[in-house]
């Protein structure tokens, strides 16, 4: 005889932690009273509710999101991650704008999270089409939760739900109307670092094929020294608890993937180690001429190099060989984040 007694609901998927980790750092950042080192995106704070703190676990974030703003504004770990993606922010913001300027009619935002450009930009994108790819748990999230928080969805945005290790990006974004000879923009932020190599292969591929040239890729991504570094913490590269399911696992070969880019189908343009001092000048200094968490990255160091002093009677080991090298490869490469425009060659 069939059970006909109630069985449990399946748990949802959740969404990626990370893309609410993100955007609650660029919720803090929007509540910078300094309007000239504020994170522009003023709509994240509004979908960052209770519910998503909760998803933060205890993520220091999750609590500097309750506190008094100059109180929370004292610890490292915030304001470290409100400084990346105050910088993240508006290098792709501005890419964007440019983008447009410059004739690009469609904006493809992949592993879109929580971004809210396609809200933020209404105006500047009413005539282009707007597609935010992502996984389904986290695109399903995100719609439910922005239609609790912001007022209507823009017309000209579709919705595309696309796991890159396994769906065809390519006949997706046909599916939902990219039209192939159109000058497209591509925003891939915070997502690489995340997928297999092939996986960012695949992807990048897709799009060179897929998009009339000069269409354009604004991303960020660390090297594959990045990643090397990353085994020498406890948390490894990224740094997120390891119950989220989200390692950072891919680099780009080579100092800054200029090559990888290349090979791939792109103009690989000049990409910039995230904090190169032209872009912490343009982005990053406050109206009293000080920078962004300079305050707090100070106290951090002078911290450090105490304890540093106290424990000289008994000097630490030196750090092995290997991290060593490693860290002499990094100067050389010139870092291991990194922000880049890449171009469709003709
Ligand atoms: C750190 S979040 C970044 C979100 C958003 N781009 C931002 O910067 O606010 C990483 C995003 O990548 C997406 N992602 C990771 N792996 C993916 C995959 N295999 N397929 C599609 N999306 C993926 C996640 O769903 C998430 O939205």
């Amino acid at each position: 005889m069939a059970d006909l007694s109630p069985q449990p609901h399946p748990e949802p998927t959740p969404p990626s932690r990370s893309s609410i980790l993100v955007a609650a750092a660029r919720a803090f950042g929007s509540r910078e009273p300094d309007q000239t080192i504020r994170n522009p995106d003023l709509l994240a704070d509004r979908l960052i509710g209770p519910d998503e703190l909760v998803l933060l676990g205890d993520h220091p974030l999750a609590k500097a999101l309750e506190q008094d703003c100059a109180e929370a504004s004292q610890i490292p770990a915030v304001v470290g991650f409100a400084w990346l993606m105050l910088l993240r922010t508006r290098f792709i913001d501005d890419a964007l704008e440019r983008a447009i300027k410059n004739g690009a009619t469609q904006v493809v935002i992949l592993g879109a999270g929580f971004d809210t450009r396609a809200y933020r930009f209404q105006e500047l994108l009413k005539d282009c089409k707007v597609f935010e790819v992502d996984a389904a748990p986290t695109q399903e999230y995100k719609r439910r939760r922005v239609a609790m928080a912001l007022p209507d969805l823009p017309q000209n945005l579709n919705h595309v739900k696309v796991d890159f290790a396994k769906d065809d990006l390519g006949d997706a974004l046909r599916t939902a109307g990219l039209k192939q000879n159109e000058k497209t923009f591509y925003i891939w932020e915070g997502v690489t670092m995340y997928l297999p190599d092939e996986c960012v292969r695949k992807t990048l591929q897709t799009l060179a094929s897929l998009s009339v040239p000069r269409s354009s890729v604004v991303l960020d991504y660390v090297n594959s020294l990045g990643i090397e570094l990353g085994k020498f913490t406890p948390q490894g590269a990224g740094g997120l608890p390891a119950s989220w399911g989200e390692p950072w696992i891919f680099g780009v070969p080579g100092a800054n993937g200029s090559e990888f880019f290349h090979e791939l189908g792109f103009d690989p343009g000049v990409p910039v180690v995230i904090n190169h001092p032209d872009l912490v000048k343009r982005y990053m200094v406050g109206k009293d001429g000080v920078t962004y968490g300079a305050h707090v990255f100070e106290k951090a160091r002078a911290a450090a190099e105490a304890k540093a002093k106290e424990a000289a009677q008994s000097p630490p080991p030196p750090p092995p060989e290997a991290l060593a090298e490693l860290r002499k490869a990094i100067t050389a490469a010139g870092g291991v984040y990194w922000l880049a425009e890449i171009t469709v060659r003709p």
